[in-house]
């Protein structure tokens, strides 16, 4: 992380070293840490924190360490923490979050400039006019101390602003403000810090409801004026007993506006006690929560509201429900970790080093003076052969995913040595096939190249027709088709015809014999064969 401008260091956690937690014995899962895996996939995974324990407990800030590349301050910077009086700032604990994070390269989501919620008394009997202005300056002086901070890289700017029938929350702040505080929070945001990416968070907005359409609708509407929403946050309180959202499908239509999605405040709750069940169906939410965020580009990853059960909101809110964090009330790992950690991963598939096996030797056909068609028997591969490649020499002529390609743009009446390789996922490549030679017929003159397609064939007769492209204007064309004894042109149109033995020469009709640069003109005919099926292509020249 490049220089920072340090922030404030309060003298406790300067001291506090970040010692290794002693953690129990955990299944095999064990390799990387969780941020490990999301920076590996360029999304963070991150915690709420709480400062007291991250001051005091060494488990706690080893953990919160070594885990997540992002953090959440739970409560240090909203209003009532940071202006617990009008115009008296206080960024103790918001500083502390900041340098904790600053030591261990994490980026901070600021939590929230503007809610319902921890807002003290003295801003909400404000009146209209001074309470827009308080908000204002609580904007600019909040997210304005972190401006220009790479630590500080995302701000909650407002926060619950619906009801969960979908109808704008009548806060004090809408009541007093009207809707119009949500645009004006978003735009004096920008002007603080004009680099963070800037969210609406809310919970009950995982799924496709009535309250995250409501969300999806306003920040529709917000952007179309140019206010500026960058993000929106799904807190995700989720709770087992509750059916799981199609938080994925909801994600996606976030993502399909043009913003950033993100899981802000993750935790899955249960009825207490724990038990395997109630885990492993936790862990299922965890997982499927952490494997949408993956999926979708736009999700820049996932925050779990505090990462141990000893610390949670949960249990003062919900009485009887708790145990909806990652650790347990001892930091051991419960299966929602191993869930997370193991969603983040995703297939960790060996590296594959495996080369498919060398294709068959190619099999020219259908020789034209300006391209051939080749085909192949194809390769096998320890995973999947992606495609090959058709050299002359070291100069790859054209590449297929199937085990035929056709030639064009080669040169008239000249030798060619071509061969065939495969190529796996991994970028694996076959050794090359052996060899096949052929010569390119004589080409019409001035440039021009004539390319047969078999139109349709029956017992005893087919219909060809050629396509004749001049590189240079001209004034008349010129193409002979020999095809096998056993063929006979007996028809034909678009052309004046001449046969000599097997060979069936083709010249302009008085119509079609100006061709412009570049320009093309197609005649057709009908053919005898004594043979059974579709009659071999001809040898053009
Ligand atoms: O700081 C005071 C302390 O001085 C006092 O002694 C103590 C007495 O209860 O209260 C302390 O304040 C508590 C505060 O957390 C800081 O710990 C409040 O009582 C308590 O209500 C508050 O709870 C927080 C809650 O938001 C408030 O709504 C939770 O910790 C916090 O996890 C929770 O987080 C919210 C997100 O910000 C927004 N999304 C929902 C989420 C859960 O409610």
């Amino acid at each position: 992380m490049s220089r920072l401008r340090r922030a404030l260091l309060s003298g406790v956690l300067a001291a506090l070293p970040v010692a290794a937690a002693v953690l129990p014995a955990v299944p095999a899962h064990a390799s990387a840490p969780l941020r490990a895996h999301a920076e590996a996939r360029g999304k963070f995974v991150g915690a709420a924190l709480a400062t007291s324990p991250l001051a005091n407990e060494t488990a706690y800030r080893s953990i919160a360490a070594s885990e997540f590349n992002q953090v959440t301050a739970e409560n240090a910077m909203k209003w009532d923490a940071t202006e617990p009086s009008r115009n008296q700032f206080n960024f103790t604990g918001a500083d502390q979050i900041m340098a904790f994070a600053e030591q261990n390269d994490q980026q901070v989501h600021g939590h929230t400039l503007v809610w319902h919620s921890q807002t003290p008394s003295w801003v909400q009997n404000l009146g209209a006019t001074e309470m827009r202005e308080a908000m204002q300056n609580h904007i600019s002086r909040v997210a304005g101390r972190y401006a220009g901070n790479p630590v500080l890289t995302s701000w909650d700017v407002v926060n619950e602003v619906f009801d969960d029938n979908g109808n704008l929350r009548t806060s004090f702040w809408y009541q007093k403000l009207g809707e119009s505080y949500i645009a004006d929070a978003f735009r004096y945001a920008r002007a603080a810090d004009p680099d963070a990416t800037l969210c609406i968070n809310d919970y009950n907005v995982e799924g496709v409801n009535a309250k995250s359409t409501a969300m999806y609708n306003l920040v529709k509407s917000l952007r179309a004026q140019n206010v500026p929403v960058d993000c929106v946050g799904l807190q995700s309180h989720l709770a087992i007993q509750y059916g799981f959202p199609n938080i994925r499908e909801n994600m996606q239509r976030f993502a399909d506006l043009g913003v950033e999605v993100r899981v802000t405040e993750i935790d899955v709750r249960m009825q207490t006690p724990r038990d395997a069940a109630k885990d492993a169906t936790q862990a299922t939410y965890y997982s499927d929560v952490v494997k949408a965020c993956v999926a979708v580009s736009r999700c820049s990853g996932v925050t779990v509201w505090g990462f141990t059960d000893k610390y949670s909101w949960v249990p003062d809110t919900f009485p009887g429900q708790g145990a909806a964090l990652i650790y347990d009330e001892n930091y051991g790992k419960k299966p929602a970790y191993t869930a997370v950690h193991d969603a983040l991963a995703g297939d960790e598939t060996p590296d594959d080093t495996t080369a498919p096996s060398r294709p068959g030797t190619p099999a020219a056909s259908n020789v034209t003076a300006s391209g051939a068609t080749l085909t192949w028997a194809a390769s096998t591969d320890n995973v999947r052969v992606t495609g090959y490649d058709v050299y002359r020499g070291t100069t790859r002529l054209g590449s297929s995913a199937a085990t035929s390609l056709t030639l064009t743009g080669l040169t008239p009446e000249t030798a060619y040595t071509v061969h065939v390789v495969a190529r796996d996922a991994a970028g694996n490549v076959s050794d090359p096939s052996a060899t096949t030679a052929f010569t390119t017929g004589s080409g019409p003159a001035d440039g021009c190249s004539a390319a047969y397609r078999l139109v349709n064939s029956w017992q005893g007769g087919f219909q060809g027709e050629v396509t004749v492209t001049c590189t240079a204007a001209v004034t008349s064309w010129k193409t002979t088709l020999t095809y096998p004894a056993g063929v006979k042109v007996t028809q034909n149109w678009s052309s004046a015809l001449s046969t000599s033995g097997t060979a069936s020469t083709f010249t302009n009709a008085p119509w079609n014999g100006n061709l412009p640069a570049g320009g093309s003109t197609t005649f057709g005919f009908i053919g005898s064969w004594t043979g059974t099926g579709a009659p071999p292509a001809p040898v053009i020249s």
